[in-house]
């Protein structure tokens, strides 16, 4: 399974990627404001500094809702940099923008997933990631890590080439349930990357081997 960001915070960034386990980045229109990034020069130069900082696949999503306009907003993102991924909602013009992607070779990622019929959709459409979000199912009372399990089946028997790329982390089991569910892609917030690696019991061992450590100095 393949380890993406899910930030536009560039020292968060930097931290996973100097963990060595980093495949890549997502963002969303949501993260970038977050970092105060305002203007779409302003945006295009974040996202060549995201794809500078790291050598993986990077979400940047379109903010258009029309054929055309998702079209055109998608090659100017594609032209930033080779490693760019159009980040395409799940709605009618979305999908007809995500097959003319596919036929002109520019890697896609369908968001705002949330069932089964959407992600046979955007399989068909040629996606190269699928992005159902976990956490926010879960928030309205479904089984997000269900679904995650539904779609690998689905794409399993159809043979879907489609990636799937679990979204909306909220914490670490989050990213053990998408693995053993089938997901791809896990793309998460930087805490739970690090949650991945408590545990009391490794503290525990290893305070009581340095000092044991001290005894054969
Ligand atoms: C990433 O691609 C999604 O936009 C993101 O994971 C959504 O996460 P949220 O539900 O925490 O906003």
């Amino acid at each position: 399974m393949k380890f993406f960001i899910d930030t536009a915070n560039l020292a968060q960034i930097k931290e996973a990627n100097e963990l060595g386990i980093l495949d890549g980045v997502t963002t969303n229109p949501s993260l970038m404001a977050k970092e105060g990034i305002k203007g779409s020069d302003a945006v295009m130069a974040h996202y060549k500094t995201i794809c500078e900082l790291v050598d993986g696949d990077i979400s940047a999503e379109v903010i258009s809702t029309d054929f055309n306009g998702i079209v055109e907003e998608g090659k100017k993102l594609a032209a930033i940099h080779p490693n760019i991924v159009v980040k395409v909602p799940m709605i009618k013009d979305g999908v007809k923008a995500l097959k003319w992607f596919t036929d002109n070779g520019i890697k896609t990622n369908c968001t705002l997933v949330f069932s089964a019929g959407q992600a046979i959709l955007a399989a068909k459409a040629g996606a190269t990631y699928l992005s159902p979000f976990i956490g926010r199912i879960d928030d309205s009372n479904w089984d997000g890590v269900e679904l995650i399990a539904q779609i690998s089946q689905i794409y399993s028997i159809q043979g879907f080439k489609t990636q799937i790329l679990a979204a909306s982390i909220r914490n670490a089991l989050h990213i053990v349930k998408c693995a053993e569910a089938g997901a791809d892609v896990c793309t998460c917030p930087l805490d739970s990357i690090l949650g991945l690696l408590k545990h009391p019991l490794t503290d525990i061992g290893l305070a009581k081997f340095l000092e044991d450590a001290k005894k054969t100095a």
